[in-house]
């Protein structure tokens, strides 16, 4: 093929694909890429990097929502204060263009940034480390591509001690195992790219694993469920009562996919990374990811007593749902398909931790819209409807209804969730 041809149809290609990604600008692909991405193996690498850096949800934390692509901004609660997602367009002084490949890979796969100082783990390196270095390089040229923004960000807004990245060698020395992903020659190449994605880009661990009171990943209860952020991150093990065992593969990868499933519906954080990341998965990925999940065995099979039916709280509960809730969620629990989640069987409706299940009913939730599911169906918010014990009573009930078992709500639990959302209401 001549060669102005070649480079013609590559100049295409990489403007049509960066344009797909609603990233850039069209205009700027085609003038700033033009350098680099002429190599038609360039192209594909920058159409790989893109797909990763979805699969590994760097917007959520480094796009301010309805800011410019990557330009840092976005503030990360941790139980230590405040840190801030970095500037990660190619912008020479505020952003990592001045910044080598091997810089980059550093900071992705080891937490050290530049000039060797160490990041903190807001940023999941801890799981990123389990990328490739091609997987990293990948990112690190679609990096390349995306509209420079000038923006300087201060990353580090902790309070003392927390402010003192020294402080991290500690930490690393503690918690943090470098090392790329190891694939286990004993299990099927389908379940090794799922365990490469959960456990490294994914990073599904930083939210769905119980931490150390230092913030490290229990890994004795790896993926066993964990509070955070206000909302509570389910056990995803294949355990049958906490966790997903009673769901297929199928109905994992459409959870993932459209945010629903026949039994259950994405609010909260997990919406958010569904929109951003999972939805836009390939079917095989999320594939390999929930034959992944299904293999984690977890290890709270125990079921705890029920809570009596003639318990005051179940009967005032009971009394409540009949009025309030059933329309929706039926007398059996069961819902309707795709449209309200059944709280019959819902492995999140009987987590140890009812604080996602608090904060719905207080806020109300508006699932996930993705292109699979355009449709969101809302729940409404009961704070001003119901109080305190009300609340506990109706929760109560649907955690010790139709075949479930799990700890009663109190009513000074749902005191302080209410008390924490007026407190983010009103910092
Ligand atoms: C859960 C939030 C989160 C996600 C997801 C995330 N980051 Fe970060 N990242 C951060 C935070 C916070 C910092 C700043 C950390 C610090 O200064 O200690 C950071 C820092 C960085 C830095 C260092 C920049 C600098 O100027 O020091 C790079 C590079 C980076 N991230 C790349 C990525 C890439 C690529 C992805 C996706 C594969 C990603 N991040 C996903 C939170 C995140
Ligand atoms: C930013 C935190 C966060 C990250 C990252 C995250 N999750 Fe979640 N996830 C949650 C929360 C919170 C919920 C509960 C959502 C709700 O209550 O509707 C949840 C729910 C789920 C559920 C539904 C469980 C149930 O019983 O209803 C699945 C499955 C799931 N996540 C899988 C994953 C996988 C796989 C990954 C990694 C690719 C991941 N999550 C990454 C926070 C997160
Ligand atoms: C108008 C219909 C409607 C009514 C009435 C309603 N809900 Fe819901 N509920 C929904 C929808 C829709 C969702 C899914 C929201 C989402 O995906 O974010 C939901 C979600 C939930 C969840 C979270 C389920 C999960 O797996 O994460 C719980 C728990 C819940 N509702 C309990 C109740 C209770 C208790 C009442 C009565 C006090 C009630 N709902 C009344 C429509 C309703």
């Amino acid at each position: 093929m001549p060669e102005d041809v070649a480079r013609r149809i590559a100049r295409i290609a990489v403007t049509s694909l960066l344009a797909v990604s609603g990233l850039v600008a069209v205009g700027r692909a085609q003038t700033d890429v033009q350098g680099t991405s002429l190599d038609p193996q360039n192209f594909v690498q920058i159409e790989r990097g893109r797909y990763l850096a979805v699969a590994g949800d760097c917007a959520s934390c480094h796009t301010v929502p309805g800011g410019p692509p990557f330009a840092g901004g976005r503030s990360i609660e941790t139980p230590f204060g405040v840190v801030v997602g970095a500037n990660i367009t190619p912008d020479r002084e505020t952003g990592i263009g001045a910044w080598s490949d091997e810089l980059f890979v550093s900071a992705l796969r080891e937490g050290k940034g530049h000039g060797g100082s160490l990041l903190y783990p807001a940023m999941p390196y801890p799981y990123y480390t389990k990328v490739t270095e091609r997987d990293a390089l990948a990112i690190r040229a679609f990096l390349n591509t995306v509209q420079p923004v000038r923006n300087r960000v201060v990353s580090n807004q902790l309070p003392f001690p927390f402010d003192v990245r020294e402080e991290m060698k500690v930490w690393n020395a503690l918690y943090f195992k470098s090392g790329e992903f190891k694939p286990d020659a004993a299990k099927s190449a389908e379940w090794n790219r799922g365990a490469y994605l959960v456990e490294g880009l994914g990073h599904c661990g930083a939210c769905h694993t119980p931490k150390t009171t230092l913030g490290g990943d229990d890994l004795k209860q790896a993926f066993e469920g964990y509070a955070l952020q206000g909302w509570f991150a389910p056990n995803i093990t294949n355990d049958n009562e906490r966790g997903l065992g009673g769901w297929s593969v199928a109905d994992i990868v459409s959870y993932l996919k459209t945010g629903h499933n026949a039994v259950g519906a994405a609010t909260g954080i997990m919406a958010e990374e569904i929109s951003l990341s999972s939805s836009h998965m390939t079917d095989a990925d999320l594939t390999a990811i929930a034959t992944y999940l299904k293999d984690l065995p977890g290890q709270t099979n125990s079921r705890p007593e029920a809570v009596s039916a003639s318990d005051p709280a179940m009967v005032a509960g009971g009394a409540i749902y009949a009025d309030e809730c059933s329309a929706c969620h039926g007398m059996d629990g069961k819902g309707i398909p795709f449209l309200f989640p059944s709280l019959a069987g819902s492995p999140n409706v009987r987590s140890t931790d009812p604080t996602s299940l608090v904060r719905v009913l207080m806020e109300g939730a508006r699932s996930v819209a993705t292109a699979g599911e355009p449709t969101s169906p809302g729940m409404p918010s009961f704070a001003w409807k119901l109080n305190d014990a009300e609340i506990a009573a109706v929760l109560t009930y649907v955690r010790n209804s139709w075949g479930s078992s799990a700890a009663a709500v109190t009513a000074d639990q749902v005191k302080s969730v209410r008390a924490a959302m007026l407190g983010s209401v009103n910092r």
